[in-house]
């Protein structure tokens, strides 16, 4: 027997879904979405239900501000109705507080919103709430049986579920933050979630040893993962995976006796405790996402003690800064044999960026030859293996920072504005930058 496939048919604008949906995708109602009686539609929909590319009609994401501007650009644009998110962090660094403070934000737009904790009594997170002045329309539960909560779910239809955390949760008889009972509950919620029309955001816990059992198996299940991270005494919140935006985007938080705040000028903070007039020390014009950012790259070149030297790089892709040294030492003449290289981003961020392949070059040459960079520089630039530079993207809008945080002087590539002081090679780049 042809096995009868139930199609929801919104009795407002009669768009359809496979899946009972807390709120239709295409016209925003609410509870609109019925089932097709048997043996009309739904019936004869036993054939695959294949569309042309055209005929497909827009479906707005339903998508709402988090309240956060800083939040709402690393998910690009706020909360996404039925969309499922997983935040990931180390203990302690915050995760528990940004996002009692987003459901804050969610009940005063007035939007029902969930808060299970699962990790702590609800007198604890009662203390923690009146520090962060949560208002008391915050729905709470202690509940963390992932069948009940999927039912709570579907008939309540909170806007927005907060799970703290996915370590607590339980699928079946057995202890909770084995890999099944996280996987199981996380499938049995992102259900709920999607029928429900519910926003859910699962906080994960990961140690600095890697991920303990939760988020890596669910990773490839949720909408969104965000990373909390902390850089330069700061947090930084990015987007790791983005089916509803784009990823990579970073927002920046200080952790305040009033919980996370957002920092307005991450470029300063980061750069506040650059040492000035020292060797090894180089600003780069970065890109994180759609965000400039200047940071500082630091480079420190000692005698090695051992046969093979020691190349240790943090926050770097470790093959593009071998890449650079290489040619350095082919192309520039720069001696590198013998000596330990020790390469990182300051304050202990992350940066994926090509761009900062120049600022390795020149913090590397400036250690080695101990000749500090001028101050107010910028650098920005990708290295090939000719010795090249090569251009970037978005270079204007990273001038546009490297100005407003007082690094009037931008080294780098074509493309940029008539200020910036243009290379086509490493070589160049010596020149432009200490003369001669
Ligand atoms: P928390 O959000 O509990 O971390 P996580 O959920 O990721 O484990 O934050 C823990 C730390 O934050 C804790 O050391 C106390 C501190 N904190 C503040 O500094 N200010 C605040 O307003 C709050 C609520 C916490
Ligand atoms: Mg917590």
């Amino acid at each position: 027997m042809a096995k009868t496939i139930t199609l929801y048919v919104c009795s407002a604008c009669g768009s359809r879904s496979p899946a009972l949906l807390g709120r239709c995708p295409r016209c925003g109602g609410w509870g609109t979405m019925e089932a097709q009686p048997a043996g009309g539609e739904a019936a004869r929909r036993a054939a695959a239900d294949v569309q042309q590319l055209g005929e497909i009609g827009e479906t707005a994401l339903l998508r709402r501000s988090t309240g956060v501007d800083e939040v709402d650009r690393v998910l690009g644009g706020g909360w996404v109705a039925g969309a499922v998110l997983l935040l990931a962090g180390e203990p302690g660094i915050g995760k528990s507080t940004l996002l009692l403070q987003l459901a804050h934000r969610s009940v005063m737009a007035g939007w029902a919103t969930l808060y299970v904790a699962g990790e702590e009594s609800l007198a604890q997170v009662k203390l923690r709430a009146e520090r962060l002045a949560v208002s008391p329309g915050l729905s709470l539960t202690r509940e963390t049986d992932a069948r009940t909560l999927a039912e709570h779910l579907r008939e309540k239809r909170p806007s927005l579920v907060i799970i703290d955390s996915i370590q607590t949760l339980i699928a079946e008889e057995g202890v909770p933050g084995s890999l099944t009972q996280v996987r199981d509950a996380t499938a049995i919620l992102t259900q709920a979630a999607k029928e429900s029309g519910s926003t859910l955001v699962l906080i994960g816990h990961i140690t600095k040893q890697g991920m303990i059992a939760g988020p890596k198996v669910i990773e490839h299940v949720v909408d969104t993962t965000l990373a909390l991270e902390t850089a330069s005494g700061f947090r930084v919140l990015r987007a790791m995976k983005n089916r509803f935006g784009p990823a990579g985007e970073v927002g920046v938080f200080e952790m305040t006796g009033m919980g996370m705040t957002a920092v307005a000028n991450p470029s300063e903070a980061f750069l506040a405790e650059r040492p000035k007039g020292v060797p090894g020390s180089v600003v780069v014009a970065a890109l994180e996402g759609q965000r400039p950012l200047l940071l500082e790259v630091q480079a420190l070149a000692a005698k090695s003690p051992y046969a093979a030297p020691r190349r240790i790089v943090q926050g770097l892709d470790a093959r593009r800064v071998d890449v650079v040294l290489a040619v350095l030492e082919r192309r520039l003449e720069l001696p590198l044999a013998g000596l330990d290289v020790y390469v990182n981003v300051a304050g202990g961020l992350r940066l994926t960026d090509p761009g900062a392949d120049l600022a390795v070059a020149l913090a590397v040459y400036s250690a080695v030859t101990n000749r500090p960079v001028p101050e107010g520089t910028a650098v920005v630039g990708e290295v090939g293996l000719a010795g090249e530079v090569r251009s970037v993207t978005q270079l204007p809008r990273r001038a546009a920072e490297a100005q407003r945080a007082n690094y009037p002087r931008l080294i780098g590539p074509r493309g940029g504005p008539d200020a910036a002081l243009v290379i086509t090679s490493l070589a160049d780049a010596l020149r432009v930058t200490w003369g001669g």
